[in-house]
């Protein structure tokens, strides 16, 4: 039995085990927490049946909270995929989100029907990927990290 949640209470690393499958440099579990602490909005999807209670699915926002949302990373465990929870996550979000005036998530055009289904447009957009920080191990988490940037 999945359960959801939108907080993080009582979430650690050692839940968020597998995720970012078939990256070359993936986040370890630490930091995967590290990134939904700083995101806006998360939802998490929760293998209540297993002792140690594993997050088994995730999808994040980060947002000005005003006017625009983001929503940079959705990813269910390969042994959960095609049970509907990729899509209860999406809906969820869509519906944490639905006060905001954009909301936006570049993906695969593998994945555009998926994301069809909730009323999604396809637009354009563009992207700078930064392998070599693909992991975050490089960044240390700050309350602010617009203070703690140089341009
Ligand atoms: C995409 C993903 C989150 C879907 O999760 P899931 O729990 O398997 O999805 P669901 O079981 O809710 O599937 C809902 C529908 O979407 C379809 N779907 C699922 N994954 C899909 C994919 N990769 N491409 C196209 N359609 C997909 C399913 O076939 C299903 O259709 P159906 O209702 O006609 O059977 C999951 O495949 C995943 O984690 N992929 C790797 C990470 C990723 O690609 N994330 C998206 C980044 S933009």
């Amino acid at each position: 039995m999945v359960n959801y949640q939108t907080h993080l209470d009582s979430i650690t690393a050692d839940r968020l085990q597998g995720f970012f499958v078939g990256w070359p440099n993936p986040p370890r579990p630490e930091t995967h927490l590290q990134i939904l602490q700083g995101s806006s909005h998360v939802v998490l999807a929760i293998d209540r049946e297993k002792p140690e209670r594993p997050v088994v699915g995730f999808i994040s926002a980060i947002s000005d909270g005003i006017l625009t949302a983001h929503i940079p990373l959705l990813e269910v465990l390969p042994l959960y995929q095609g049970r509907g929870i990729g899509r209860s996550l999406t809906r969820k979000m869509l519906t944490l989100l639905t006060d905001f005036y954009a909301v936006d998530l570049m993906c695969d055009d593998e994945l555009i029907p998926f994301y069809e289904r909730f009323a999604m447009q396809p637009a354009g957009g563009m992207i700078v990927r930064n392998y070599q920080n693909q992991s975050g191990d490089h960044r240390q988490q700050t309350t602010d990290f617009r203070t703690n940037s140089e341009v």
